[in-house]
């Protein structure tokens, strides 16, 4: 029997905190409310707890943005709270892991108040800064360079002005935010997310990027070879990995927006243990939302990922529109949001559960003059920004969703009075305990939590795949069509998926296979051809 290893079993369970739960009245969610709430996030069964950033911030990037990497936003509470956080959840068996944001700081960061100082201040190069600006641009549009009248010189940011970068090719940066790492392992934290950990270094002759081909066309796109991907990357990772193994059992994940290609190249034994691959958060609307897609998606990230290389299954996050809000057709229909769901806790890799996503919230729509987040306020309205995922948690029908006493940092979703997880809680048929089975299911069966992925069958309406551990496989249908289909469970091979080996070396479910779960049938034994429901997710072990 393999050993459970908890940041590739479990599923990890994303908290926003300023919009997760308020207890004090300020509009904004609290690390004393994530404590109140750790008795609900353990019977959910999640296993881990990775917060968003709960540092100091001027919020010009919503956290994003860190004036103290040790230390604890006010508005969030204390020290001393977050101490009592981690001892709670720990004797609840829940894992806390700290989005870590080491590429750059708030223009507020002591460290850029005395690099901009002088051009001979000691810190001067621990960031970027020269006479003239070269042609990079930001992540969050417009050039990355900001003229700094005080030395008269530009600095490098690669997303608001306000998030000047770090320069990691400077060795005092790199020990410092290793001791950034070092402060939060003393205090007991069992991993970090590692905020665009691919960017940290920079060609320190900082030439042009070439521009890409739509960039030739005027758009703002360029080949990111001379910010990202630099060589002294791998080298620091293994510094990283090094100090965080000397504390049992943490982990780090690491966020790229570089594709599946990208990701499994930092991942490995001296590396990271895994990074975000985000092989399935480009079906922004439902179009691409079908079986095909996801059947490539998964088989192109297996190769890619080797055995030893674990992935993660990411479908919404704090700066995506909500799975459920891109292929939900309606704001009644959850039939969508529970395929999205399976998919995300059925297929091989940690799955990282999004604040809401439990109760299948939808992104809440804001009017020009309340968009909050600055790529939104640019490009409005060809982009909207990342406002609508990040909206209050709507715990109860009471006001503000139950969030908060006071007047909420960002608006509540109105649809809060139908959808909110007290009402779930008290309906058997809720999304909410169509997640929490699901995951219930996953900590029972090896197959689910640490199988290999068996590709079966993509058709039109249905996607089909296995799970395979040591001494059981796990067989899982989802429909999804709007309508009933007919599908036969023992010749699901012959829609291209087909290996060498042939079916029944693979241990196919013929008649006589079992439902361990479905949304559209008892459990029990199932024919070799069943009609699978309107959006059936069907588990057959
Ligand atoms: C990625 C984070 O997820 C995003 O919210 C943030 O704006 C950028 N990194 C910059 O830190």
């Amino acid at each position: 029997m393999e050993e459970y290893v908890w940041w590739r079993d479990g599923v990890i369970y994303q908290i926003y905190p300023r919009s997760f739960l308020d207890t004090n009245g300020d509009g904004f969610g609290d690390l004393p409310g994530i404590t109140s709430r750790l008795d609900y996030l353990a019977d959910l069964g999640v296993a881990a707890l990775w917060l968003s950033p709960i540092y100091p911030s001027p919020d010009a990037d919503f956290g994003y943005d860190v004036a103290d990497h040790t230390a604890i936003d006010p508005r969030y509470g204390t020290l001393a709270d977050f101490e009592i956080l981690v001892e709670e959840a720990h004797r609840r068996g829940l894992r806390i892991i700290l989005d870590a944001v080491l590429n750059h700081t708030s223009d507020q960061h002591p460290w850029f108040l005395e690099s901009r100082s002088s051009k001979d201040n000691p810190k001067r190069d621990w960031y970027s800064w020269r006479a003239a600006p070269n042609n990079w641009i930001s992540a969050f549009g417009g050039r990355a360079w900001e003229y700094d009248p005080v030395t008269s010189e530009y600095y490098y940011h690669l997303f608001t002005r306000e998030q000047p970068d770090l320069n990691f090719n400077n060795p005092e940066v790199r020990q410092a935010q290793l001791d950034v790492l070092r402060f939060w392992l003393e205090r007991g934290v069992d991993g970090f997310r590692l905020d665009v950990f691919n960017t940290y270094f920079e060609n320190p002759d900082l030439p042009d990027n070439p521009s890409s081909l739509l960039g030739r066309l005027g758009l703002p796109l360029q080949q990111h070879i001379q910010d990202a991907d630099q060589p002294g990357l791998l080298p620091f990772l293994r510094e990283m990995r090094a100090l965080v193994d000397r504390y049992p059992g943490r982990y780090l994940v690491g966020e790229t927006f570089g594709g599946p290609e990208a990701a499994a190249r930092y991942v490995g034994d001296d590396l990271l243990h895994a990074a975000f691959s985000f092989d399935f958060t480009d079906s922004r609307w439902s179009w691409p939302f079908n079986p095909r897609y996801f059947m490539e998606r998964g088989i192109r990230r297996e190769t890619l990922f080797g055995a030893a290389q674990w992935p993660t299954n990411v479908l919404s996050n704090h700066d995506l529109p909500r799975a459920a809000s891109r292929y939900a057709r309606d704001d009644e229909d959850d039939g969508p949001a529970r395929l999205a769901m399976a998919l995300l806790l059925t297929l091989r890799g940690t799955p990282f559960m999004y604040q809401g996503e439990e109760i299948a919230m939808r992104d809440v729509a804001l009017r020009r003059g309340e968009i909050l987040d600055p790529p939104g306020r640019r490009y409005w309205p060809f982009y909207k920004g990342r406002d609508g995922c990040r909206a209050p948690f709507q715990w109860s029908a009471a006001p503000n969703a139950g969030f908060s006493a006071g007047m909420p940092w960002l608006k509540v979703h109105p649809d809060y009075r139908s959808r909110n997880l007290a009402g779930q809680k008290a309906n058997p048929a809720s999304f909410f305990y169509f997640t929490h089975r699901l995951i219930a299911l996953r900590w029972i069966h090896p197959a689910l939590q640490h199988g290999e992925f068996v590709p079966l069958a993509a058709t039109r309406e249905v996607l089909a795949y296995q799970r395979k551990a040591e001494n059981e496989t796990m067989t899982i249908l989802l429909n999804f069509a709007k309508k009933p289909v007919d599908f036969d469970t023992s010749t699901a091979l012959g829609h291209g998926f087909a290996s060498q080996d042939g079916g029944s070396e693979r241990g196919l479910p013929g008649a006589g296979a079992r439902v361990l779960f479905s949304t559209g049938r008892p459990e029990g034994v199932v024919p070799g051809r069943i009609r699978l429901e309107p959006y059936e997710v069907c588990v057959l072990g």
